[in-house]
């Protein structure tokens, strides 16, 4: 099979495509045909080994070279073989996960544990906008932020790949929607649910007098300390990234939140996706907001297989409009 091997850090330059033998399931595995990926943040950081300060901590990046070949963590496909233990999942079924590595080649062995149906509704190429995009913005939102019906919610880096799931996710919880971004995503960030856009560019969403129940700070592009003056006494503020840096952004910014969070009366917190977790029953209620229409998928770019080093050169820019996806 064909797949895209990683044997140091660098650019995309050192993303090498490589003819691999094709994985064999293992007994509770199922062998799927990928049929479309995404990119993230997460598959850069991984290529480059960057932010560095987070090589010294547990995951997936090695100190001096990488602990993974194969990146990528979104996936949607069809099922091509599974090992004997497998019981929900048979040949021909399609399926989406967000794997911990490995989905820019042409098979993948899985987990069943992480496997889900596919969306009814959606294209593979919809659902592999979905995993980790999507799953951030619902942690963020649901869990870390506890977002209530009525309550007034501030999203930064409203058009991006988290962002565009984030405002289409709190909406369909009944929040009232402030997007931050800037003019040309507008009318996007609008035509998915929010009622205010805020202008990056010309406008300092701190210093508007406006305060919300809950920040989620996709782009931290301010201070922590700073965007509190955006949150009501008992607000909420979610950091979910922030500015790519070599040494240690942008988990600098997401840490000084943590850090402030003794000191205030709002509630610090920071959500954390990875690629490890077992995602399932997120997956399930994603897909059930998707089914039901209230969530879609938007793709700004789409790339070919072999274009993979050109789509991470694009998504690390920091401005992709929607998600970047790849197909096979
Ligand atoms: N905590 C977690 O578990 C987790 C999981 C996944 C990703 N992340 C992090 O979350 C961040 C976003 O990921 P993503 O996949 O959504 O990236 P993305 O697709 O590149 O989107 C980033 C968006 O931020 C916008 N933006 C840039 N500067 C801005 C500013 N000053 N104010 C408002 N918006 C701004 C960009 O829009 P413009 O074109 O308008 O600039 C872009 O649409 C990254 O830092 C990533 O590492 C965290």
């Amino acid at each position: 099979m064909k797949a895209f091997v990683l044997r140091s850090y660098g650019s995309p330059d050192v993303l090498e495509l490589t003819d691999l033998e094709e994985p064999v399931p293992a007994d509770d595995e199922v062998l799927v045909r990928v049929s479309a990926t995404s990119i993230n943040p997460y598959d850069w950081h991984g290529m480059r080994g960057q932010p560095y300060v987070a090589r010294l901590m547990p995951g997936y990046l090695g100190l001096r070279r990488p602990k993974v070949s194969i990146l990528g963590c979104d996936m949607a496909g069809r099922v091509v073989a599974a090992g004997q233990n497998v019981t929900g999942f048979c040949p021909g079924d399609e399926v989406f996960a967000l794997l911990p590595h490995g989905s820019f080649a042409e098979y993948v062995s899985v987990p069943q544990s992480l496997l889900a149906p596919k969306p009814k509704n959606l294209s593979c190429e919809q659902a592999a906008a979905v995993p980790m995009a999507a799953i951030t913005a619902l942690l963020g939102l649901r869990d870390q932020g506890r977002l209530q019906p009525g309550q007034k919610v501030l999203i930064t880096g409203a058009s991006g790949g988290i962002g565009t799931f984030a405002v289409q996710i709190a909406r369909a919880f009944g929040a009232d929607v402030t997007a931050v971004s800037r003019p040309p995503n507008a009318q996007l960030v609008r035509s998915l649910g929010a009622t205010e856009v805020i202008d990056y560019t010309t406008q300092d969403f701190t210093r508007q007098g406006q305060r919300y129940d809950l920040l989620l700070d996709i782009a931290g592009s301010h201070r922590p300390r700073a965007s509190r003056r955006a949150l009501k006494p008992n607000g909420s503020f979610v950091a979910v990234g922030g500015p790519a840096g070599r040494w240690v952004q942008p988990a600098a910014r997401i840490f000084s939140a943590l850090a402030l969070a003794p000191l205030v009366s709002q509630r610090m917190v920071m959500t954390d996706t990875g690629g490890s977790g077992e995602h399932k029953t997120h997956l399930a209620t994603l897909t059930k907001l998707i089914e039901d229409g209230k969530v879609t998928p938007v793709i700004g770019r789409s790339y070919a297989f072999a274009d993979i080093p050109d789509a991470i050169r694009y998504q690390e820019q920091g401005h992709a409009r929607g998600k970047v996806v790849i197909t096979m």
